[in-house]
Order: C-alpha cells, then structure tokens, then sequence
C-alpha cells in the first residue's frame, strides 16, 4: 500500500491551492452578511484579532501535520502519532477533518448551484421589487437546484480527478488571478456607483452595543471557516509541499490575502448596498436578495455587473470546492489503493446524495427541524462549520502543542527565532484549546439547548 502522497511539482502550488481554498464563499458571501449582522467594524476587528492570535497558528499547526506526515490527514496523523510514541486513535481528529469536508461539501456545492442560477437569471434582467419573490421562489424548486448543484459537483469533481498537478494546480494558475481580478472590479465600481465613505464608515466604525459573546463566536467560526482549518484540507495540500518550503511563511502568505479578499469582498458590496439605499443586515439572503435587488434597480447596467459579481462567486466557491473533495480523495485513493478516477467516483456520489439532504431542506424538508436547527440544511451547517470544525481544530491544536514537540522542527516551519517557536507552541498548548473550547461550549449551549451560559452568569 502506497500511503506517501506526491508533491506539487513547483514551490507557487501550495500557495495558489490553498489561497484558492480559502478565498471563497465564505469570504465574499459570508463575511460581509456576518459583519451586517454583527455590528460591522466591531466584528471586523475581532475576526482580525482571531484570525493574527488564532487563527494563523492553528493553521500553522495543520500544514505542518500534513508536510510532516506526507499524507493525507487520517495517514498522516497515524504516522505521526507512530514518531510520538503516542496513540494511534489520535487518527479521529483526520476522519473528523474529512467528515466535516464531506459534510461542508454536500451544502456548499448547494449555495454555489444557486450562485450559478444568479448569473444567469441576472443577465436576462431582474425587475426592480422583484428579488425577494424570485429568491423565494428559487428556493423552492427542488430540480432546478438539482441541476445547478450537480453541475458544480460533477465540475469540481473533474478538475480533482485529473490529479495535484494536471487538475488542482492548473486551474489554481487560471482561476485566482481572475478572482482578485473581479473582486477588485467589483470594489472600483462600488465605489464609483454606490456610496463609498458610508461603506467603510460601516466596515470600520466600533459599535459597541453590538457586543456580545454571540459576536465573538460568530467572529471566531468565520475565521476558521474561511481559513480552511479543520477539515483536513491544509493537511492533504500541505503534505504535497516540496520539503524546502516552509511551513510559517506559506501559511501567512495565505492567510494575509485571505483576510485581504474578505475586507475587499465588504468594500465592494456595502458601497453598493448603501448607494442603492439598501441597509445591509440582510442575514444569508444578503448576496441574493439584497445584490439581486441592487442590480434590478441599476437596470441594464445590472444584467451586466450582476453576472460578473455571481462569476465573481461562482469561481471562488469552484477553486474552494476543489479543495474541499481533496482530503477525502487522497484518503481514499491511500488508504484502500484506489485510482485517483475511482475515488473521485465515489466521492462525487457522496456529495450527491448529501446535497440533496441539503437542497430538500430548502423546499421538500423545509420544516422538517433537527433538534433546534430549523432544516436539515442548517443542520448540516450547523454540525459542520460550529460543531466538527472547531474540534477538529482543537485536536490539532493539542496533538501539535503536547505530543508533537519532538517532531517540530523549525526548519520545516522556518521559524528561527527560539521566541517565535515558544510563542507558537504556547498558543497551541494552552491558548487555543481553551479558548476554542469554552467558545464550543457556550455555542452549543445556546444553539442545542437554548441555555445562554454567558447570560447566566452575568446576572448572578
Ligand atoms: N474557506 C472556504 C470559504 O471561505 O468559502 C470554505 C472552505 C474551503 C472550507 C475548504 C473548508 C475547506 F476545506
């Protein structure tokens, strides 16, 4: 059994793959519809704070799992475990990394079928009043949604088939530098059409009312979410590094223009929102109702900035879904000596059939609530993005700070400075395991049960 992964055959790949992974929906749909909800500049700052003292070491951690293991993220963890002389059963963290990226990808390939409807049905033009009935409507048609899902999946599914180099890099080459294109596109017409001072006052102004334990968790969750941490994709595509890359100046090279997408995604979407006189709270429905309304409203000016802000979408969600079937491709193809074709076969059919639990949550099982979440759509969220992600993270966390410290080494990870390691390892022993899972906590507290800790204790 061949369990070694092979490399990138050049030292950008990692950087443009896991760019590619970060930057997506969760940066240009997410990001900006979390700030609106959440009092925007307060929330922006805290997910800067987390995404420099969090944020970026957890992610270190990941990366350095894969480059380390050089395999994908169940192997990886195994053999690790072996050098460590620590338990074998440390392997659950990878199988929850790749259970979370099945999961994420069963619903994200569902928003990005809807993206891909958008740019169509806003290039043959939308009347003005008339986006919130169609984002209704479109809601409701189980095989439309269908078609757009799969045509996304079986889309993504091709690109990883063909292979690390042939398939996820190639499209990698082609695909970022026409994201920060179109999102600096986007933002120069923001600015241009809508109403740029009121935008950033919004992105950046402090509204401490807005305060609460609800915005640090949603602020943290994004974080991880939109760095691609927890579900073993940074592991798969970092045991692809050549071994003179290190570890510490890739991971900040990302997680930089990660954070730079996020804020441009805000400045190119609030400008217009404001010109358009739209307040921008508009929760998930934000890049589809509100956007779609925005652009009916610029008549057929907006049949073509619409499709290019949804082209804009749909290839930052295509380059993150590619990395999303990643970790669960390369386990297969490891672990049970599959064919790279033969596991993206598999996979593909998983993703099939847990998009349809996902798009049924929107019409057929539109009321059909888990516990406390509403569908399963938000179940399958729910469970992913809050409740695996941030285990999976503090697993990572732990394994990398207590039982690893005899693996690290700074050379792989490039940090020199005794200090700098120090600072690292601290953060993972001590820093983000507590800190992640007192937030996992209270979280699961208020969404599960309903029991808001946080509420209780101050009025003691
Ligand atoms: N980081 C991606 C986003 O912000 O949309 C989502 C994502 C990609 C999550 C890959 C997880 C992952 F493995």
């Amino acid at each position: 059994m061949k369990t070694e992964s092979s490399q990138w055959n050049n030292n950008t790949a990692f950087l443009l793959a896991a760019t590619g992974s970060a930057v997506g929906l969760g940066n240009i749909w997410g990001f900006p519809y979390k700030a609106g909800e959440n009092g925007g500049g307060l929330f922006v700052l805290l997910y800067i704070f987390f995404v420099i003292t969090l944020g970026l070491p957890v992610f270190m951690a990941e990366v350095f799992i894969g480059k380390k293991g050089k395999s994908n993220p169940v192997s990886s963890i195994e053999s690790l475990a072996a050098k460590s002389n620590s338990s074998a059963s440390w392997n659950i963290v990878g199988y929850g990394g790749i259970l979370a990226s099945l999961i994420i990808a069963g619903y994200y390939a569902v928003i990005a079928g809807f993206v891909l409807n958008y740019g169509f049905l806003t290039a043959s033009g939308v009347e003005e009043g008339a986006a919130q009935a169609l984002w209704t409507d479109q809601q409701s048609q189980f095989g439309d949604m269908t078609m757009w899902t799969v045509i996304f999946i079986v889309a993504s599914c091709y690109v990883v088939a063909n292979g690390i180099d042939a398939g996820i890099d190639k499209a990698m080459r082609f695909l970022l530098p026409m994201l920060f294109i179109l999102v600096l596109a986007m933002v120069i017409y923001g600015a241009v059409a809508g109403d740029f001072t009121k935008g950033i006052s919004y992105l950046f102004s402090w509204k401490s009312d807005d305060f609460s334990a609800a915005t640090v968790q949603a602020a943290i969750g994004q974080a991880f979410f939109s760095l691609s941490i927890g579900m073993g994709t940074l592991m798969a595509f970092g045991s692809y590094m050549p071994s003179n890359q290190k570890v510490s100046k890739a991971s900040g090279v990302v997680v930089t223009a990660d954070t730079g997408v996020a804020l441009l995604a805000g400045l190119a979407i609030f400008p217009l929102a404001f010109g358009l006189g739209f307040q921008p709270e508009g929760g998930s429905a934000l890049v589809f109702e509100t956007m779609t309304e925005a652009f009916a409203r610029l008549g057929s000016v907006g049949q073509f900035v619409g499709p290019l802000f949804f082209f804009l979408l749909a290839v930052a969600a295509f380059s993150s879904m590619i990395s999303i079937l990643e970790p669960s491709v390369a386990f297969l193809t490891q672990k049970f000596s599959m064919t790279r074709m033969k596991a993206t076969g598999i996979i593909l059919i998983v993703c099939i059939l847990l998009s349809l639990v996902s798009i049924a949550g929107h019409n057929v099982w539109k009321d059909l609530s888990i516990g406390a979440l509403d569908n399963p759509f938000e179940a399958m969220k729910y469970f992913a993005d809050d409740f695996l992600l941030l285990l999976v993270g503090t697993g990572m966390s732990i394994f990398v700070g207590w039982r690893l410290q005899k693996v690290v080494d700074s050379n792989t990870m490039g940090i020199e400075n005794k200090a700098m390691m120090n600072l690292w390892i601290f953060i993972l022993k001590w820093v983000s395991p507590i800190f992640l899972m007192v937030i996992w906590i209270l979280g699961n507290l208020k969404v599960l049960f309903d029991y808001d800790l946080v509420a209780v204790i101050l009025a003691v």
